[in-house]
């Protein structure tokens, strides 16, 4: 390549990798494999080995990755928080080993083989055995410290026990998400109707990156350890090092081995590259680290990576097929999922006939077209995805694809919010799709529960006309439903299931829509699929306004005032009850005797905190949200923030120097949570 070629290409290179690593650590949405990512990164290191001084200054192949969000407080690592040297290759490990041993001038050097975790890095710092800090990997030079969402994780302890715990320490892990929870999390979160994380990864990097810690609580977060650093060299080796954090409450996860040589680290890699589809984790690869200490030491670092240690990362297993059609599905909330129909194609064992487009973004900067051959990949992720376009395999007349503009099932123009990724159908009340989800969300376990109507009975009725609404349920006769039938029929058209209501199921059925009229008026108010409204946000709204007439007189104010409510929930909540149509429903509801206000017996315990204003702020020994409750039931009332008319503050562990700062100026009283439970209980 001549200089010129090169200067284009470098430049090239360097943009398209901050582009992808924009995508990646700051947006949470990754358009390329790891694979792909790391062979862009390997082309422009080698141009710039090759041209020196066409190197960019700010280039890419400086940074270890990531960037800053600007919301936390930020911590100078004490010592930086490196990447690892990568290989896909069995080859350029046997280098590794090569070097290692010439420099050690030995024979066989002993390997520690750890899993290379898929989450995001944590340092945590204790300080006489408590837990001081928690700081993201950031640039890897300074990070956000995150420390009270970290201290949410169970797995991590809050303070060391043992006797011989360092004045000072720092150890490292990973932090992620159990595959498991990662499906639970994203179905939640398509009920919203927000947008699913791209991959576990991802859902742990948004997860610890939250404003607020009660949030993270509620997320099934883990904690994998891998290094330990001292001010002293308190062992001989990594492996002694992971063994002592394991003694003092870490988790160590006990697929870590040791081996004499290299030839065991082949036979661990060959072992788990079967093996990790059994884990509830996901990972990417093998982290080899060489086990002693003093020749970790001389060993060192290069700048951007120890010497000591390599990752072998798998690689993904990719398939090329051709994009047969493209179906746009909507959900519940009316957002439109795009979905690529392929030719089946065998991909890591099982055959991939679909994948997730996402949105229409995504598809734009995939530069997909009918007919184009694409890669899929499964790569250590659940959904199957497409990576990339073969476009050297393209028809010369393809053309662009154009994004749909009205709804599928409805004909109904679309709309995109600003800011949201997805496009919406806004025909809520005749989409048939919408009401179809709404209905089985209204019956569903965590809402009226209703199991009588699961498995396909719902959609029956609506299907035969029966229902439309959710109160045309409460209107339901025996003779509407007895005899009634429906076939179900798989993508073949084969039909799998019929279905078809006799006496018995008919009463099942009427009972089960009689018994849902007492259940307590958060379910109900969940039940009602108002956008946003999670069961969460359902129970914090109901237990402030009391009564379903007090939040329909409600304005935008008073629902941000309610802890946890943010301007957009507020806003779906007050368009909720503007709606004519919505209005009738709910009055029918309530015709039909469901519970639209809460029990009177609820409502507080005392009133020794009558009229008095609360600011809750920092950790408990119990959830935030019960001293909260406690100070409703106890007749006092909570406020968002300090205000020369806040009466008290109520200051957990780690409350912020900010917010202590102002109470103290304005001369409010701060009490502690023991004061607190004095108050009450006296
Ligand atoms: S050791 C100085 N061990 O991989 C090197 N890292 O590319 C310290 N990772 O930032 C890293 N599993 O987030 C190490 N068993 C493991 C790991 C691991 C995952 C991540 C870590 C690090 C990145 C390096």
């Amino acid at each position: 390549m001549n200089k010129v070629d090169a200067q284009a290409r470098i430049a090239y290179l360097s943009k398209e990798i901050e582009k992808h690593n924009t995508l990646y650590y700051d947006q949470s949405a990754p358009l390329i494999s790891d694979f792909d990512f790391d062979m862009l990164l390997e082309e422009l290191q080698k141009l710039e080995l090759e041209f020196p001084d066409l190197k960019l200054p700010d280039s890419p192949t400086q940074r270890v990755g990531g960037s800053i969000s600007k919301t936390f407080e930020q911590f100078i690592h004490k010592r930086p928080m490196l990447s690892l040297g990568n290989t896909y290759s069995q080859e350029e490990l046997r280098d590794f080993d090569q070097r290692v041993k010439k420099f050690a001038n030995v024979d066989e050097v002993e390997y520690v083989c750890e899993l290379k975790y898929d989450g995001v890095a944590i340092s945590l710092i204790y300080e006489e055995g408590v837990l001081t800090k928690a700081v993201t990997r950031g640039d890897g030079v300074k990070g956000d410290v995150v420390t009270n969402n970290i201290k949410t994780i169970r797995s991590i302890p809050l303070r060391l026990s043992g006797n011989a715990i360092p004045r000072e320490l720092e150890l490292r892990g990973e932090i992620l998400i159990p595959k498991a929870e990662f499906i639970k999390l994203n179905a939640e979160r398509e009920e919203l109707g927000e947008s699913p994380f791209a991959n576990p990864r991802n859902s742990a990097s948004g997860s610890i990156k939250m404003q607020d810690s009660a949030e993270v609580a509620k997320r099934p977060l883990e904690c994998f350890l891998y290094y330990v650093l001292t001010e002293d060299l308190l062992f001989d080796s990594h492996y002694q090092s992971l063994e002592f954090a394991k003694k003092i409450g870490f988790n160590v996860p006990n697929t870590m081995a040791r081996y004499p040589s290299i030839e065991g680290v082949f036979d661990f890699i060959q072992d788990w590259t079967e093996g990790k589809e059994q884990l509830d984790f996901e990972i990417d690869g093998v982290v080899v680290k060489v086990n002693d200490f003093a020749l970790q030491k001389k060993l060192g670092f290069t700048a951007k990576s120890p010497r000591w240690a390599i990752a072998y990362k798998f690689k993904a297993e990719r398939a090329e097929t051709r994009l047969v059609s493209v179906s746009f599905q909507v959900g519940r909330t009316g957002a439109i999922t795009p979905v690529a129909n392929l030719e089946p194609v065998q991909l890591a064992g099982t055959t991939v006939k679909r994948a997730s487009l996402h949105n229409a973004d995504i598809m734009e900067q995939l530069d997909i077209r009918l007919n184009d051959w694409v890669y899929v990949e499964k790569g250590g992720e659940i959904i199957p995805k497409i990576v990339g376009v073969n476009t050297n395999r393209r028809q010369v007349d393809s053309i662009a694809f154009e994004y749909i503009n009205v709804c599928p099932e409805c004909g109904t123009k679309l709309v995109r919010k600003e800011g949201e990724a997805n496009h919406y159908c806004p025909n809520e009340l005749a989409c048939p799709p919408q009401i179809k989800g709404r209905l089985e969300h209204f019956i569903s376990r965590k809402a009226m529960n209703i199991d009588s109507l699961g498995e396909g009975k719902v959609e029956m009725l609506f299907d035969a006309g029966l229902v439309q609404t959710l109160a045309d349920l409460y209107s339901l006769k025996a003779s509407d439903l007895l005899g009634l039938e429906k076939k179900f029929t798989n993508e073949e058209g084969e039909v799998t299931k019929t279905l078809s209501l006799r006496e018995k199921s008919v009463d099942n059925i009427l009972n089960g829509i009689e018994n849902s009229k007492t259940m307590p008026f958060e379910k109900v108010l969940f039940a009602l699929g108002i956008r946003y409204v999670g069961e969460t946000t359902a129970k914090k709204i109901a237990k402030h306004f009391k009564s379903l007439e007090a939040i329909a007189a409600a304005n935008m104010e008073t629902f941000i005032a309610v802890d946890e409510v943010g301007e957009k929930i507020a806003q779906s909540v007050v368009d909720y009850f503007k709606g004519e149509e919505q209005q009738k429903e709910l009055a029918r509801l309530k015709e039909a005797g469901l519970q639209f206000q809460i029990e009177e017996s609820t409502h507080f315990v005392s009133d020794v905190l009558n009229g008095k204003s609360f600011v809750v702020s920092g950790i408990f020994s119990q959830p935030r949200d019960r001293i909260k409750e406690l100070i409703e039931q106890n007749g006092g009332k909570n406020v968002g923030s300090i205000s020369a008319k806040t009466d008290f503050v109520l200051a957990g562990e780690n409350m912020g120097p900010a917010k202590l700062k102002k109470a103290e100026t304005l001369g409010i009283r701060i009490i502690s949570e023991t004061e607190f439970f004095e108050m009450i209980e006296n």
